[in-house]
């Protein structure tokens, strides 16, 4: 805690020290990705549009490819102030303690953007945001990736080809069920060590939206990919709220600003790059990509869908009855 208000304290001072002198505000932005991705783009717009508007008070420092922190550091970072900004993958909230985030997670919970949309532009989506703030943390908005697919070394026709098998997830007690109820082996692991995993047998597959998958040259070390596409994988643009709070308020409304921007910029992008990313994927002719049909669909669903009552208890009924709400899901009707 001493340690928490000292560097709070050293934060403030350099931020005004800054000020004082007319240097930019310097805003160190991390992530995990490559550049080359929704996330990597949008967080690039998105220090363009801050320079623009702040007419260059504001400098973001774009951080891609965990050359910062790996996952779980950057989040203590954020709220230790090493770093102002991130936009962590929604999975990363529950380790947080904000576990009703975890309803992102669940499988086939979104049936594709639209019904995405309504959830992460609506209140449901505001409120998750505003319980980060407990934790130091103010969140902005969403910016979207995609749904995620199974790669493995061997064929991923039905549930059961994922039995016994090791897969890396993020670090997500709705991920590890989903694994367990499929018969795998679920493997934490963060993304940045993921390739090599794979690549040494550590785990047997993964599971991605495409555009991780291929920026990472993940399919170079993946015989087979499946396209389940049956959980979401996106992001919450968060900031360290006592730096927020403490920009001069012109200077934060021009952020606000270009996070709008980059906020539809994000979202436009990130489905045609996935697509692209899946091209790329395809021309590279080292994986084996495998279109399910509708009932090999139906059966993953019937297998998965049981994974949002079992963690009912955790998520909570409210978050996950919301989400079903906003979007229209009805669980019985499979
Ligand atoms: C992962 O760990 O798989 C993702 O959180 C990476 C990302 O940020 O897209």
């Amino acid at each position: 805690m001493k340690l928490y208000s000292l560097l709070l304290g050293a934060i403030t001072l350099a931020f005004s020290a800054a000020v004082l002198a007319q240097q930019p505000i310097v805003i160190k932005f991390s992530h995990v990705v490559a550049n080359d991705t929704p996330k990597g783009k949008a967080s690039e717009f998105f220090a363009k549009k801050a320079a623009e508007l702040t007419k260059g008070k504001v400098k973001v420092e774009v951080y891609a490819n965990s050359t910062l922190y790996k996952d779980k550091e950057e989040m203590e970072a954020l709220q230790l102030g090493a770093v102002q900004m991130l936009a962590p993958s929604l999975a990363k909230f529950g380790p947080l303690g904000v576990k009703e985030f975890e309803v992102f997670d669940l499988p086939y919970i979104f049936d594709g953007y639209d019904g995405l949309r309504k959830v992460t532009l609506g209140p449901v989506g505001q409120q998750l945001l505003g319980k980060l703030e407990a934790k130091g943390i103010k969140g902005l908005t969403y910016w979207d990736n995609g749904f995620k697919s199974f790669s493995a070394n061997t064929p991923i026709m039905m549930p059961a080809d994922l039995r016994g098998k090791k897969l890396r997830i993020q670090s997500s007690k709705v991920l590890e069920e989903q694994i367990r109820t499929l018969g795998g082996l679920p493997q934490v692991m963060a993304f940045s060590e993921v390739y090599q995993a794979l690549q040494t047998g550590v785990v047997d597959g993964t599971e991605n939206p495409i555009s991780n998958l291929y920026t990472q040259k993940m399919h170079e070390v993946q015989k087979h990919l499946s396209l389940t596409e049956h959980g979401y994988l996106g992001y919450a643009v968060i900031v360290n709220k006592k730096f927020w709070d403490g920009l001069p308020s012109d200077i934060r409304k021009q952020l606000e600003d270009a996070m709008e921007q980059a906020t539809r910029y994000a979202n436009q992008i990130a489905k045609v790059e996935n697509e692209t990313a899946l091209e790329n994927v395809r021309k590279s002719g080292k994986t084996q990509i495998h279109v399910q049909t509708a009932a090999e669909r139906q059966a993953f669903k019937k297998a998965l869908i049981p994974v949002h009552q079992k963690m009912e208890s955790r998520i909570g009924k409210e978050a996950i009855e919301g989400v079903y709400k906003a979007t229209g899901f009805d669980p019985k009707k499979l």
